[in-house]
């Protein structure tokens, strides 16, 4: 029976891969680690663990993935990221690892990005996954997924972008969201269920995972506000021109052709999801 190990399992894509592993990867043991169950900076517990669990595949969930955090503390950015994700690697030299990245690698100028167009990121946060990144792919047997805004229902419930909007829209604000900002969202069943595909196939590089459809955030937010009238949702539309923060991405939809290609099913954009699930949680 092959074993997995789950980091970040506590977190939002990290829980659905541990959730969607009874379809998806029937007769596999697997291993969910929370930051309850270990401090993944502690690297005398993360080798005994290794050396008692003996998986034969892990999947890096875990990250420092709040970008404001990342620019207000980069050093434990880089710790996370970076050298956490590093350490891992040593420890999964001999087998496969999915280490789950960001279309925030790319700077946004042009859009439509494939596994080969060279990256510039722009913040902290998207700095210290395409590090990692580069480090991930020296091992051959591993594959690094960068995936788009995820939907979901996270553990903690404040996780996933739907998430952060129905908590706006709960305390009462309103949503100002950019109608030239786009990205390419998607389900994080979906991006759980690619996880598990890719790896079983025995693939390794570089894929985009994301949804088949580009959106603004203000179409999404309009998407979200849609399926939650009883918050009573309000958004007004604004511009990325108006930001006045750290650089933002404007554009970094992804073309994910040739993960479409290997997996057996279609990475619906968020809309196409929501149309076919209309009354699972999101
Ligand atoms: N969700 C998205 O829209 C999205 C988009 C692009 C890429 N990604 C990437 O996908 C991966 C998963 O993201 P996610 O959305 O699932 O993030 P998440 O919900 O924030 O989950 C990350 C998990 O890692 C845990 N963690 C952080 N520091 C830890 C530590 N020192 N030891 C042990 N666990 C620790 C967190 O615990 P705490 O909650 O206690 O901090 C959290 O449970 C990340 O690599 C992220 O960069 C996500």
């Amino acid at each position: 029976m092959p074993k997995a190990l789950v980091t970040g399992a506590g977190g939002l894509i990290g829980s659905y891969v541990v959730r969607e592993a009874a379809q998806c990867a029937p007769g596999w043991t697997v291993r969910g680690l929370r930051r309850a169950d270990m401090d993944l900076t502690n690297y005398a517990a993360l080798c005994a663990l290794f050396a008692d669990f003996k998986p034969d595949a892990v999947i890096h969930c875990a990250a420092l993935t709040n970008t404001p955090l990342c620019e207000a503390e980069p050093d434990r950015a880089r710790l996370l990221n970076v050298d956490v994700t590093a350490r891992i690697c040593e420890l999964a030299a001999a087998i496969p690892l999915v280490f789950i990245s960001t279309d925030l690698v790319f700077d946004g100028t042009r859009g439509n990005y494939s596994e080969t167009d060279k990256v510039n990121p722009l913040g902290v946060y998207a700095q210290t996954k395409a590090e990692a990144e580069r480090i991930v792919l020296t091992n051959s047997r591993h594959i690094v997924i960068r995936t788009s805004l995820n939907a979901g229902v996270s553990p903690t419930g404040d996780r996933s972008v739907t998430e952060k909007m129905r908590m706006a829209w709960r305390a009462g604000q309103t949503l100002r969201l950019f109608t030239d900002e786009y990205r390419c969202p998607i389900h994080a069943s979906l991006t759980a269920r690619a996880i598990w595909e890719l790896l079983r196939q025995g693939q390794a590089g570089l894929f985009h995972i994301a949804g088949a459809q580009k959106l603004s955030r203000w179409e999404l937010g309009q998407l979200v506000a849609a399926r939650c009238p009883e918050l009573n949702p309000r958004l007004e539309p604004a511009s990325i021109k108006e930001w006045a923060g750290p650089p933002r991405a404007a554009d970094t939809s992804l073309d994910c052709s040739k993960a479409q290609a290997a997996l057996s099913f279609p990475l619906l954009g968020l809309e196409h999801w929501l149309k076919s699930h209309p009354s699972e949680p999101f």
